[in-house]
């Protein structure tokens, strides 16, 4: 790569890597708040903790790679563990929590209107760090 292109590919890729870091986390509060509660009886409270922690992990990587420079040494690094991670969750919803989902009476086609509707909701909240409670 030419040095010219360099700040161009950087900007796209640190655009990029934002947009992925908010869709993880629009993913993990929708399926907290609304799927894993939805599904915890059918599923067992080992798998649904299970996935609990994998969003846990995936939200501290996210959190640090946000505070580094895209530039920085382990970025790179940290950015693959992200992904690993991020596969291996989707694997296990998709091989162990969303079978027993489907054997659910559930009308998941209304359930994913209601998530679509929370996720229009929810954005504003995942884009927008916590604010700190004033004391009182
Ligand atoms: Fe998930």
């Amino acid at each position: 790569m030419t040095s010219s292109k360099k700040p161009v590919m950087e900007l796209l890729r640190r655009n990029s890597s934002k947009r992925q870091f908010l869709e993880l986390k629009l993913h993990a509060a929708i399926e907290e708040e609304l799927f894993y509660p939805a599904v915890r009886q059918p599923a067992g409270d080992d798998l649904i903790n299970e996935a609990d922690e994998e969003h846990h992990v995936i939200k501290l990587l996210i959190a640090e790679l946000e505070k580094m420079d895209s530039s920085a040494d382990h970025y790179d690094a940290k950015f693959t563990v992200l992904g690993e991670n991020v596969r291996h969750h989707i694997r296990e919803e998709e091989n162990d929590i969303f079978p027993k989902a489907k054997s659910m009476d559930k009308d998941w086609e209304a359930w994913g209107k209601r998530c679509n509707s929370a996720s229009r909701n929810c954005l504003p909240t995942v884009c927008r760090p916590r604010r700190k409670k004033l004391a009182t």
